[in-house]
Order: C-alpha cells, then structure tokens, then sequence
C-alpha cells in the first residue's frame, strides 16, 4: 500500500462517507424540506447512481491509500436496494477496519437481520422526539416515534452497537432533550444531541436556531452526573460523556459551537459518483466520469490523490450568518451528512 496523502492543513484521508442514493422517505424540515423536495422533484435515475462495482472498486482505491472508516448514508441508505450485498463487499476490502451506516430507521425491520448477517455491526439512528405528534411533525411524514424505537430495540436485539442522533433545533424540540436522554441512558444506547447546522441552501439556518453543546450540558447536568470519556480515536467527531455509575454514555456534535474541522479527515462520495472533500463543498470532482470513461486503478488514484492534497476546507471554522445565508452548498441529502 501506498502513502496516505495529506492536504494542505496536514490532514489525512481516513474516513469516506458513501452515500448510496438521495431519495428518503422522510421529509425533515433541516434537510429536505417539502417545499423543495415535493412531488415533481426530479431525484437521480437509476442509471446515475453508482453501481455497487463501482463503488466496490472505489471503496479498494479509497482504502489503499489509507482509508479505514467507512460509513453508509443517503439520503435514507435503506432505500437502496440489495444494501447487504454492498455491506459484505465493502467488508472485504483490504484495509476497511470500520463500516457503519446511517439511517432513520423506518425500514431496519426488514433489514436488520440481512444486514447483520453480511457483518455489519454499526448502526446510527436519527431520531428528533420522543413525542409521537411532534415526531410525526418534524419527519414531515406523520411516520409514529414508537415505530422507531421499536426498531432499535429490534436493531440491538440483532446484536448491533446503535447510536442515536437528535438534531436539536432552538423552539422546535428542546423539550425532548431529558426525555429522550432518560429513555436512551436507561437502554444503555448512546444518544448524540446534535447542533442543528447549515447545510444544503435552504434549510433556514441562524445562530439563533442553534441550541449549543454548552445549552445542553447544563439541562443535563441539572439532572445526571456527567464524566467525560476519552475519543475512542483522533478526530472522533462526537464529544462523549459517561452518566456516572453507569456505561451509558451522551455525546455531542458541535459543529457550530467548537468545530473540529482541524482533524476533519473525512472524504464525501455523492450517489452518483462526484467526490467532496467537506459537508460543505460547493464542487465536487466527478469520479464516475473517469469509472464510466474506462480509466485504470492508477488515472483514478492520481485525480484523488490530487483533490485531497488540494484540500483546505475547514468550513465549520469559518460559519458566519453571511457564509450560511450566500455560499452555494450542496444538499445535505444528497451527500449524506
Ligand atoms: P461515527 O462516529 O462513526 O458513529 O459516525 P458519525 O457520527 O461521524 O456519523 P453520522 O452519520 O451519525 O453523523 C452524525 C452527525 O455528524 C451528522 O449531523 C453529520 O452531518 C455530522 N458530521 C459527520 N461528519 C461531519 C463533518 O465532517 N463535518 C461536519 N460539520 N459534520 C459532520
Ligand atoms: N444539522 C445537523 N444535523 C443534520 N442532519 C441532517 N441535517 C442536519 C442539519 N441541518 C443529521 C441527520 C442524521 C445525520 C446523517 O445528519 O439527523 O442523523
Ligand atoms: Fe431523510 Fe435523514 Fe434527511 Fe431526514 S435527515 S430527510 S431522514 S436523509
Ligand atoms: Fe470537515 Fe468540512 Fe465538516 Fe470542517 S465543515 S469538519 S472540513 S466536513
């Protein structure tokens, strides 16, 4: 294996987050609002996405110069067909020690099994209430939290590791922080509050939406007792805390509020094969042209090799109410988060 590159702040290409289609059977108002993706949106044809030889073929590339983490997105990735097949092929990539996989959960029922099956461990759920109405309101959907949680006791029956994500949005659902924390805490499944962020162009997005890690903490701590645990590895994006006398553990994503894009070693690859090199990119490089051009192994390595030692992103360290409101960004459920 080769070298890993690094790009101009030093950073190396460890993770690649590969989203597998950018259709979803939700509507969240932060990522896909119903304004926007009604029902004459024009999603990708099947014959743009890559094909699972083509990201099979990606993932071996990514992996030989240095990537090990690799995660599953959408969209809602179990929209996807065959996904257990395109688990146990990424499973057997050289050099892929970690594969997780990102979902709201609606269809896990019927996948759970398969997917463990083909050996994939992690999962990480969103999920923004507790309550069934409120819930119903932020999927924009009407999909019961119930159905949900009954999912991830079905997940966690199956044998996988389950994390929780909850976006949290100023006025929208910060009544659900304690109960959400007390319910997940009680089932030892790690809960994630997340800064609500502003992604893709249109998700109405301000400071004063956001409810920080520190806003947080506090409710928290008002009612439990918290210990910080140590990253399980460099650039863990998640800030992790332990309720004391337990092992259930809280986390946070603070993209807004202490951005941890100086170890940002995480790659982007969009359903229909563009490569990104941040959440927040506004250009990406069109991998699947060179794929679908009959380029080698080596053309494709070098053109990523060059994007990511290009590469100077930091754009969570940059945010401002100007940058959120006028930079051209990609969708969110286009790139998978
Ligand atoms: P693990 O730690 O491996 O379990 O996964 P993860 O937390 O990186 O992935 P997940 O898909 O669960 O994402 C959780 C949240 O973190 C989502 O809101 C993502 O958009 C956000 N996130 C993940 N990576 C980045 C990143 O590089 N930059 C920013 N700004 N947000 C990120
Ligand atoms: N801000 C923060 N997190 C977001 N996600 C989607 N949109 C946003 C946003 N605007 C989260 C989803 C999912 C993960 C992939 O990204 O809730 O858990
Ligand atoms: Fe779908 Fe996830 Fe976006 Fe919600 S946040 S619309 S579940 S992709
Ligand atoms: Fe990485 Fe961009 Fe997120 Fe910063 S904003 S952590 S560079 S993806």
């Amino acid at each position: 294996n080769r070298q890993t590159p690094t790009d101009r702040l030093r950073r190396p290409i460890r993770d690649l987050r590969i989203s597998v289609t950018d259709r979803c059977n939700f509507r969240c108002s932060y990522c896909m609002p119903k304004e926007i993706f009604g029902d004459d949106f024009a999603f990708m044809p099947k014959s743009e996405l890559l094909t699972f030889e083509e990201i099979e073929r990606l993932t071996r590339l990514f992996a030989s110069i240095g990537v090990k983490k690799i995660r599953l997105t959408g969209g809602e990735p179990l929209l996807r067909k065959g996904m257990p097949d395109l688990v146990s092929r990424i499973m057997r990539v050289e050099g892929v020690e970690d594969v997780g996989l990102t979902t709201n959960g609606v269809l896990l029922g019927s996948h759970a099994q398969a997917l463990r099956k083909a050996g994939l461990r992690r999962l990480n759920v969103s999920l923004d209430a507790l309550d069934s109405e409120l819930f119903g309101r932020l999927n924009g959907r009407g999909i019961d939290s119930a159905l949900i949680l009954k999912q991830i006791d079905r997940a966690l029956e199956t044998g996988f590791d389950v994390k929780v994500n909850m976006v949290v949005q100023k006025g929208v659902n910060e009544s659900e922080i304690l109960p959400m924390a007390a319910y997940f805490k009680q089932r030892g499944v790690t809960l994630r509050f997340i800064e609500f962020m502003d992604v893709g162009n249109d998700n109405g997005w301000s400071f004063k939406k956001v409810v920080t890690k520190k806003e947080i903490y506090e409710r928290l701590r008002d009612v439990h007792e918290l210990e910080a645990v140590e990253p399980d590895y460099f650039g863990e994006v998640a800030s992790r805390y332990r309720y004391q006398g337990t092992d259930a553990e809280v986390g946070f994503i603070t993209s807004v509020s202490e951005s941890f894009c100086s170890s940002c070693t995480r790659a982007r690859l969009s359903s229909n094969g563009i490569f990104y090199t941040c959440l927040f990119a506004s250009q990406g490089f069109d991998l699947r042209a060179l794929l679908r051009g009959g380029a080698s192994d080596e053309e494709i390595l070098a053109a990523i090799i060059g994007v990511w030692e290009a590469r100077a992103d930091r754009y969570s360290d940059e945010r401002t109410e100007q940058t959120a409101r006028n930079r051209k960004k990609i969708n969110m459920s286009y790139i998978g988060g």
